[in-house]
This record gives C-alpha cells, sequence and structure tokens, in this order.
C-alpha cells in the first residue's frame, strides 16, 4: 500500500473512531528550541522577518505558557486594522490573554504602512499573502505547531485582509477558520451597489469555515456598505450571504434574536440545524456598536471567545 493510501487510510479510520488527530509539524522534536527572547508564557515580542521575495517585514508573537517543543499548538494570526498596529491588535484581540486563548501560539504582522493587501491605499507591489505563506512555512519549522489548527482573524482592514486569505485557494488549504470583525472587505469597483455587488473570491474546492463580527452602527465601515476610497464596500450581510452560497449553505440561516443583553443578532448558515455543515457560515451583529473589536470594555460581550470556540469547532 502506497504511503498516501496508508495516510488516507490512517485519517479515515481516525475520523471513523472521531479521534481528534493532531498534525504535528516538522518543529515538533524534544530538542527543538525557542529562539532566543522567547520563553513559554514569557512577554510577547516582536520579529524581523524576511519574507522571500527580499521584503523586511516584523510580527509580534506570544509563545503561550503551555508550550513545549513536543506538543503541537494551534497558531493563530490577528491582523491588525488602519492605524493600529501590531500591538495595537494584540491588546484590542486579547489573544495574547491565556484566559481567552490558553495554548495557541499568537501571531500578530505588521502591515507596510499599517495596511494590507486588498485595501486601495495599501503599499502598491506588497505581496501579504506570501507573507503569511512565509510565516506559516517559517513557523511550522520554528516551533511546534498542529497545521490542523491554524487560525486568521483580523480587525477591519485586518478583517478584509483575513477575507483576501479566504478566497485564496493557494493559502485557505492551510488556515482551518477564518474570523473577520467589522471587516473592510473592498472591492475594486466604482459603480457601487453594497446589497448587490458581486463579491470576488476564488477560494477553490474548500467548504471554508467563516464568522463575521460588526456592528450596525460603525460609521467607518458602515454596515450598510458604501463607495470608500474609490472602491466598494459591500453591505454586510450581503456579504456573508455571498459566503455561506459559496460554501453551499444556501441564502437563508437560522436566526437568534436578542443575545448578550439583547444587543446581538446572530445569523447561523445553513438553514437546518441537523445539517453536518451548520454553523460553518456565522454573523453576529450587534446592535449600536462602532467601528470596533467586540469586548465587554465597549459592548455586553466579548468576540474573542465565541471566535475560539468556533476555530475550535474546525480544524483541517
Ligand atoms: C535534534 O535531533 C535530531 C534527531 O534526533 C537531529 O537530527 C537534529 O540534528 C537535532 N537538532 C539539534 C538542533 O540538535
Ligand atoms: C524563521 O524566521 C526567523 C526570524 O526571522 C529566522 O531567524 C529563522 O532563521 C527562520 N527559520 C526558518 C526555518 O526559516
Ligand atoms: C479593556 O480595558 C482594560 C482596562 O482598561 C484593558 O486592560 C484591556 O486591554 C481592555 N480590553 C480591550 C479588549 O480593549
Ligand atoms: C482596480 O481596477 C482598475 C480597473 O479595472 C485597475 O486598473 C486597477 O489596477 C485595479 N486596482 C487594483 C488594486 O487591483
Ligand atoms: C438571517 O435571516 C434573518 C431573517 O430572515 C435576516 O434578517 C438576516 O439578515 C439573515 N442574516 C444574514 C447574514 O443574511
Ligand atoms: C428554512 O427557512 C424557512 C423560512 O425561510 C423555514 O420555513 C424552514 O422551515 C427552514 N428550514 C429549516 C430546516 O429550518
Ligand atoms: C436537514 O439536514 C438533515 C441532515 O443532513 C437532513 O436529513 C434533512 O433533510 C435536512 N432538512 C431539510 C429541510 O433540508
Amino acid at each position: 500500500m502506497s504511503a498516501s493510501r496508508l495516510t488516507t487510510l490512517f485519517v479515515l479510520t481516525n475520523a471513523l473512531l472521531g479521534t481528534a488527530i493532531a498534525a504535528p509539524s516538522p518543529g515538533c522534536a524534544a530538542n527543538n528550541t525557542l529562539p532566543k527572547g522567547q520563553t513559554p508564557g514569557g512577554d510577547s515580542v516582536t520579529v524581523a522577518f524576511t519574507q522571500s521575495d527580499g521584503t523586511a517585514r516584523d510580527y509580534r508573537i506570544h509563545i503561550p505558557s503551555t508550550y513545549v517543543s513536543t506538543t503541537p499548538a494551534e497558531l493563530i494570526f490577528s491582523f491588525h486594522g488602519h492605524g493600529t498596529g501590531a500591538s495595537g491588535q494584540e491588546t484590542i484581540s486579547q489573544l495574547s490573554n491565556e484566559a481567552f486563548n490558553p495554548s495557541g501560539i499568537a501571531v500578530y504582522p505588521q502591515g507596510k504602512s499599517d495596511a494590507w493587501q486588498g485595501a486601495p491605499y495599501a503599499v502598491t507591489g506588497i505581496n501579504d499573502i506570501e507573507f503569511v505563506k512565509d510565516m506559516i512555512s517559517n513557523f511550522t519549522e520554528t516551533y511546534c505547531i498542529d497545521t490542523s489548527k491554524i487560525y486568521a482573524s483580523g480587525m477591519s482592514i485586518g478583517g478584509g485582509f483575513t477575507a483576501t486569505l479566504a478566497c485564496d485557494s493557494s493559502v485557505n488549504t492551510q488556515i482551518a477558520a477564518f474570523a473577520p470583525v467589522s471587516g473592510a472587505y473592498y472591492i475594486n469597483t466604482t459603480t457601487c451597489a453594497p446589497t448587490a455587488v458581486e463579491i470576488p473570491c476564488d477560494k477553490g474546492d474548500r467548504i471554508v469555515p467563516v464568522i463575521e463580527f460588526h456592528g450596525d452602527a460603525d460609521t467607518t465601515i458602515p454596515y450598510g456598505g458604501e463607495s470608500k476610497n474609490g472602491d466598494c464596500l459591500p453591505e454586510v450581510s450581503h456579504w456573508v450571504r455571498s459566503w455561506s452560497y459559496r460554501d453551499g449553505l444556501g441564502l437563508k440561516n437560522i436566526t437568534t434574536y436578542d443575545l448578550y443583553s439583547g444587543k446581538v443578532t446572530r445569523s447561523k448558515f445553513p438553514n437546518n440545524s441537523s445539517d453536518p455543515n451548520f454553523g460553518l457560515v456565522q454573523h453576529y451583529k450587534t446592535a449600536g456598536l462602532g467601528h470596533i473589536w467586540p469586548s465587554t470594555n465597549s459592548t455586553s460581550y466579548d468576540a474573542t471567545p465565541i471566535i475560539m470556540e468556533f476555530f475550535g469547532n474546525h480544524t483541517l
């Protein structure tokens, strides 16, 4: 029997037994030490990095206190908004807070000029998708990572970039689930009908899990969409339904009203709670919330634990 057939059999057997199988990365080895300055549970550090086209980059990284080089850890990317930067994103997402993220390595990449590929104001010629692929390739060697548990999240244009990754079939096969928050989903078209605009996305064959959070009082990236910076921002529920549709989950959802002190309307797709894919696409619309990452500082709930639970339900 060939190696790939054996692997298939192994995966199938484990799936049938319901066993959660970790996919240890090449960095899982007893003698693999952490890079200088990084310690389990220590302060986050900023690391200089060279992407494969030679562009100088950097990111912040947090190693959880539970980390050992023989136990595969989750890898969670958190992309900042315009003007917030990597360390600001660490604060607002709280993904280095072990009360929210006890065992995952949290990474906060820094965008050039605080922007990401796909933003109308992004620095031209910067390949952020390649940056992400290069980081994944580096981190899976540098650390012991469960390659079935790599996740992406982000705020505002960082949420937009999270969606760009979800729509890229050359990288969405490496990232198990996506969580954009108050995302800026810029579409490069001057004719902007926010509830009808076609949302370009080449996601490939994968059914991609996506959870989206947006406030209905967001004035920076309005829920209803608008023309902005020469591009088009789609109406947010239209954007979410487009994801459900392209994932084959239909256009209707099961809606729960008045969650979290009445502020949140949650939509879960598909419109069938018995479907094995139920909840694969989700949306949290928060009444009265502006352009912010939902936290109990700003509203009646924290988005981060909901994102972590969503990530925990999805592995590659
Ligand atoms: C770690 O151990 C492996 C196999 O035991 C060996 O091939 C490798 O060179 C070692 N690496 C280091 C950094 O010592
Ligand atoms: C990963 O990136 C770090 C930081 O730039 C660098 O020191 C290290 O050599 C890289 N490792 C690999 C395996 O590419
Ligand atoms: C909430 O406020 C506390 C206290 O000011 C601060 O430490 C924390 O970082 C804030 N959390 C978020 C998500 O902004
Ligand atoms: C946006 O579309 C215009 C017209 O099709 C094109 O010239 C331009 O390069 C596009 N911009 C980006 C950032 O893709
Ligand atoms: C889910 O369905 C409700 C009720 O029809 C609708 O108001 C809401 O906009 C839907 N959610 C999304 C994201 O389309
Ligand atoms: C789906 O939504 C429709 C209303 O649009 C409802 O009548 C139907 O019962 C729903 N299906 C399921 C399985 O919940
Ligand atoms: C809901 O999903 C279950 C499980 O796949 C299926 O048996 C059932 O027919 C579906 N219901 C509807 C109304 O499509």
